[in-house]
Order: C-alpha cells, then sequence, then structure tokens
C-alpha cells in the first residue's frame, strides 16, 4: 500500500473491498467492513508495514491502545505485515476476562486452523511460547490442506455439483461422527461459518448410517454464486443466510 491508503486502513469503516452499494449483494472477500485493523489496533500495539513493489521504502505506521498512528519509513519487503502485540494491554477489565491460557490458545489454534483450511494457497505457521507448533505449508487443493490439517483421522473425499451449487467435502468415517456439529467444519465461498441447517444436510446424506442427532466430522466446503448468499448478517460473520435456504436441504 501507498501510505495514504495505509493511514486509511487504520481508520473506522475504511475499506477498500466495497466501492457501491450493490457490492454489498456480492462480497467475495474475508473482510467488508473496515473494522477489524482499527479494533485490534484500539486494544494493542498493533504495527502495520506496508511497500508496493515500484518503490524502494516502505511504510511502518504503529498505534498503541487506538489514536492517531505514528509514522515512518521503513525498510522492508514489498507487501503487507501486521504485527499485534500486547492484546488488551490497555483494557485490564478486557484482559481479567480471558480465559486460562490453555483455553485462549485452543481457540487460537482452531482460528489459526478454520483459516488454513479456508486458504490452502496460503502458509500458516503458528508458534507458541517461541516453538513452533503447527505448520501449514501451502498447497494446490483444499484436498491437499485438508488431509494436512487432520491428521488424526483418515478422510473420505467426495465432490458434487448442482445447478451452481458445488460441494467438495472430507469427511471422517461414519463410526467417528458425534453427538454435535462442533467437529463439522463448514465453509460457504471460502468462508468459515456455523450454519445447523448445512450441518443438518451433510449428515441426512448418511441416511440411515447415522442415528439421528449424530453429525460427520470434518470439512465441507460449499461454493455457491455470491449473491446467493448474504454474509452481512452477523458481528462475527460467523453465520450467513441463503437466498434459498431449502435448495441446499433437499437432497
Ligand atoms: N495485507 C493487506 N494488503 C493490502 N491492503 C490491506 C491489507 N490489510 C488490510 N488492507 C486494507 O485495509 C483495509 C482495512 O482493513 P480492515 O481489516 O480493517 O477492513 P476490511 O478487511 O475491509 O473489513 P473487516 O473489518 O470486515 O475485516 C482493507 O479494506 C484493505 O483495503
Ligand atoms: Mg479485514
Amino acid at each position: 500500500m501507498e501510505e495514504d491508503d495505509a493511514r486509511l486502513a487504520l481508520e473506522r469503516h475504511a475499506t477498500s473491498k466495497i466501492s457501491r452499494v450493490e457490492d454489498l449483494l456480492g462480497i467475495a472477500t474475508f473482510g467488508f467492513r473496515g473494522e477489524a485493523l482499527p479494533s485490534i489496533g484500539s486494544v494493542s500495539r498493533l504495527t502495520l508495514a506496508t511497500r508496493v513493489r515500484t518503490s524502494d521504502e516502505g511504510v511502518e505506521l504503529s498505534v498503541a491502545g487506538g489514536g492517531e498512528p505514528s509514522v515512518r519509513p521503513c525498510g522492508c519487503a514489498p507487501g503487507s505485515s501486521v504485527e499485534v502485540r500486547e492484546l488488551f494491554f490497555n483494557v485490564p477489565a478486557r484482559r481479567k476476562f480471558l480465559k486460562s491460557t490453555a483455553t485462549e490458545s485452543a481457540h487460537v489454534g482452531e482460528a489459526v486452523l478454520l483459516a488454513a483450511l479456508a486458504r490452502p494457497d496460503v502458509t500458516f505457521v503458528l508458534a507458541r511460547d517461541g516453538r513452533v507448533a503447527r505448520e501449514y505449508l501451502r498447497v494446490e487443493t483444499r484436498a491437499e490442506r485438508a488431509k494436512q490439517a487432520i491428521v488424526d483421522e483418515s478422510l473420505e473425499s467426495c465432490v458434487a455439483a448442482r445447478g451452481s451449487l458445488h460441494i467438495e467435502a472430507h469427511l471422517a468415517p461414519p463410526e467417528r461422527a458425534r453427538a454435535g456439529a462442533v467437529g463439522l467444519y463448514l465453509f460457504v465461498n471460502g468462508r468459515p461459518v456455523k450454519d445447523r441447517q448445512l450441518a443438518r444436510a451433510v449428515a441426512q446424506a448418511y441416511g440411515s448410517v447415522l442415528e439421528p442427532g449424530r453429525y460427520p466430522g470434518r470439512v465441507v466446503y460449499l461454493d455457491l454464486p455470491p449473491d446467493l448468499v448474504d454474509v452481512n448478517v452477523h458481528p462475527q460473520k460467523a453465520e450467513i443466510r441463503f437466498a434459498d435456504a431449502r435448495a441446499c436441504s433437499t437432497p
């Protein structure tokens, strides 16, 4: 990014992903609200370093607990990197509400796992206490990423399409099914989501092999035209709404 854009990136509700109202009806990116960077910057020490390929110098913006960023030139590789340190250093009340290190650490692991499953083409490295805990090297396909990420189970794969709906599933065997859908990772247009109806549709596809209320584990990717799904219905973007929900639950 150029310096102007980088400054803008840290402003509330500034996004490059929507320029017209109609863009809201066909969102194909993860972000679209322009909230992530300023929100995180207001509760941490955040640094954004960025350099356009055509310039031999980059720019580094730092914010500590919100406010105006301090800006200085920096030597960095082309591209952008964001560093967040000391989360909640300025809001001790929030900090106190964090769960145990083990619990928070498991949440982080889950968030990285979901990101890694969503983007096989990106390398993710999770380090914990200075040691690499998980490493997802970039791969070509979702199938490869699923196998790389789920190491404790052998996955059965299937790919199908109907009309404009495409589905790709990498699922654990039915005998490993669980009483809830927590082990079933659903992605709609590459976005990790929680959707009861979709989870149920996946379970129903097993017919009588699964008892009612039991769900198979692991990974399902559903892709459909972005105008058939509304991703702007949940504060954390964890839930979505289908224009025609029945189309995905009829077997
Ligand atoms: N790595 C990056 N490279 C280039 N531009 C970036 C990068 N990260 C953020 N930006 C720019 O900064 C803007 C603000 O980022 P931010 O994450 O705050 O909002 P968003 O992604 O648009 O929406 P959301 O709040 O839903 O994540 C983005 O719209 C994008 O233009
Ligand atoms: Mg974002």
